[in-house]
């Protein structure tokens, strides 16, 4: 994720970015920048890469000055390079700006700041549409321009501005995406995220959605919309930099589970419009889809698990039949994919060895090809034709979690979209799926605030040897990345079995207080699932069941109930599988395991 970091005061400027951009490099990145005010000019220097690179930059020729912002960039509109890296300045050369978040209608500005003001881009990003417009609104009021800027600006941002024009103020502003003011004497900072400024001073103000902040070198004012001052407490950090860089959570696996909610708003980000499904990155037509007369996703893992959903979904809304294949499988049992096939390969990483090399397979053999990846400029985004990027931020965690949730929601957009351009979903239909999804970051959000009630579930499962997670159509797809999730982490041997299928062998294995976990949030199968439920509770299984709000009937025959948000029914794989995700954490806590790199695994597998 990007971040922020800025100085106004009277220290020299660039080793203090630099040593602030250094303690927000856990966040992942891959490029970085600075802008300095010197004597007579706003000097950039930024570059693609780690901060070494910068470093090494910067031994050529270091700015020097009082006032400056840092940067570090992990893409989104635009691959990692030089020229996209941040800050970006306008035509002039006098305002510098960096930016965390993204900007939904860039193109539309860009198209009006070309078009009708005469302005030159120089990158692919969107944030370069806040420099110009911050030029193209300049009137002798920095304040007022970057107003006038944000007014026009739609999406989320945390932004850091300087100009020439006012050398002795540092501006920043934000709408959903995290900003910190940090408070010295004779000096103040603005950062993305608190470990870049811990160095310097432990006393913040948190600036809250939509309002600027003016900063000089002895005062910081916080105004609001409506342009009159705020008073803010003052927030005493007490806790350490290690801690700060988890914001506070125990482990990465956590922080990225209760991201989440900002995940899902992110790769919903400009996607919806007025009931339609927007994507400017694929731009498919409407003959090009009806030419598909078979769609193949594949992938490794996690991923793997997120396009055993994309399947019945596309099935059923495009009808089109779909496969879904392991990466390592696919290459080597010679598939039968053709230019009439379109391949659509998942991996949060983008590097994945085998998804990669069946990738290029599926090229080979004539398919279209799109990636569903979270990181801009990878090697599959590369070698796709089209990319669908997940926006869903960096992953550390090995056990991915806020990734296969933005999968879903990914494949929902594209399963959506398809259809719609196709001309063969039903409009109510549409529009039922699409509200739920806007619906998730919000319904999400309420399991993730009664997080704790897992820790007693797991205590109650730490022992066990074995586990069971069984459920149907949907249930089961989550209820095998849960088996997942939990055997990865907490090392104990856990099963999905789609649950009619129990009886044909698996309930031998079931004696009492075997674990059970039971997935049953979808309608259609609800009834044949309770009647699975039944079984395995005869036979004295302890039942962890996983419902809709409201179920009282699971009740009769489960030994604890979790319950999630009642959401239209195709999209609630998404809510269902973060109580999943949540047991599994808590499970290998109390087990004393390390969460976030379990032995013999790791996040990006690169090798065959
Ligand atoms: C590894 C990771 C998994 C991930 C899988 C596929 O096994 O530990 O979390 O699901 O690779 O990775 P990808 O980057 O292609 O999604």
């Amino acid at each position: 994720m990007c971040g922020i970091v800025g100085y106004i005061g009277s220290r020299e400027v660039t080793p203090l970015l630099l040593s602030g951009l250094k303690k927000l490099e856990y966040r992942g990145y891959d490029s970085a920048g600075i802008a300095v005010i010197e004597n007579k000019r706003v000097s950039i220097v930024k570059t693609a890469g780690k901060l070494l690179n910068l470093e090494r930059k910067l031994e050529e020729y270091s700015p020097t000055g009082h006032v400056g912002i840092g940067h570090t960039r992990w893409a989104t509109h635009g691959r990692p390079s030089n020229v996209n890296s941040h800050p970006h300045n306008g035509c002039s050369n006098d305002f510098a700006v960096v930016h965390n978040g993204i900007i939904e209608n860039y193109l539309e500005l860009k198209e009006w700041l070309v078009d009708k003001k005469g302005h030159d881009f120089a990158s692919e990003t969107d944030t370069e549409v806040i420099a110009h417009l911050v030029e193209e609104f300049y009137d002798g009021d920095l304040v007022q321009a970057v107003r006038e800027t944000l007014k026009m600006v739609q999406g989320s941002y945390a932004v850091g501005i300087i100009s020439l024009k006012e050398p002795d103020i540092l501006i920043a502003a934000r709408k959903d995406s995290p900003l910190v003011i940090g408070l010295g004497k004779g000096e103040n900072f603005i950062a993305s995220d608190i470990p870049a400024i811990l160095n310097h001073t432990r006393d913040v103000y948190m600036v809250e959605d939509g309002e600027v902040v003016l900063l000089t070198k002895e005062k910081v004012v916080i105004l609001d919309q409506d342009n009159k001052e705020v008073n803010r407490d003052v927030y005493h950090v007490d806790w350490d930099i290690e801690a700060a860089e988890k914001g506070g959570y125990e482990y990465f696996m956590l922080k990225e589970i209760c991201e989440q909610p900002e995940a899902f708003k992110k790769t919903l980000s400009g996607r919806i419009q007025q009931g339609k499904v927007k994507l400017d990155e694929l731009n498919f037509t409407r003959e090009q889809i009806k030419q598909w007369e078979k769609v193949f996703i594949v992938a490794c893992g996690t991923a793997y698990h997120s396009g055993l959903i994309g399947k019945p979904l596309i099935e059923e809304y495009l009808g089109i039949p779909v496969e879904v294949d392991i990466a390592s499988e696919f290459r080597y049992r010679n598939p039968l994919v053709n230019n009439k096939t379109l391949a659509v390969f998942i991996s949060q990483s983008g590097e994945t060895a085998d998804t990669l090399a069946a990738l290029r397979e599926a090229k080979r053999k004539g398919a279209t090809t799109l990636a569903i990846t979270n990181v801009v400029g990878s090697s599959i985004s590369r070698v796709a034709d089209y990319t669908f990027y997940l926006w869903a931020g960096p992953e550390i965690a090995v056990a991915s979690t806020k990734a296969y949730t933005t999968m879903l929601i990914a494949q929902y957009l594209l399963c959506v979209y398809m259809a719609q351009v196709k001309g063969v979903m039903p409009e109510e239909k549409g529009r039922e799926i699409l509200t739920a999804l806007q619906e998730l970051p919000e319904k999400a959000k309420k399991i993730l605030d009664q997080k704790e009630l897992y820790l007693d579930i797991a205590k109650s499962i730490k022992e066990a040897r074995s586990l069971f997670f069984i459920g149907r159509g949907y249930d089961y797809n989550i209820a095998q990345e849960g088996a997942l999730k939990l055997k990865e982490i907490s090392y104990i041997h856990a099963e999905a079995y789609a649950a009619g299928e129990l009886k044909h062998g698996t309930l031998a294995l079931i004696t009492e207080k075997s674990p059970v976990i039971a997935v049953a949030t979808q309608k259609s199968t609800y009834e044949k699932t309770l009647s699975n439920i039944k079984e395995v509770t005869a036979r004295d299984a302890f039942v962890i069941g996983v419902a809709e709000e409201g179920d009282q009937e699971i009740l009769k025959w489960v030994n604890k109930a979790i319950y999630i948000p009642k959401i239209e029914n195709t999209v609630s794989p998404v809510l269902a599988v973060i109580p999943l995700q949540l047991l599994a954490y808590y499970t290998a806590v109390v087990r004393g395991c390390n969460v976030d790199q379990p032995r013999n695994l790791a996040k990006s597998v690169t090798v065959e």
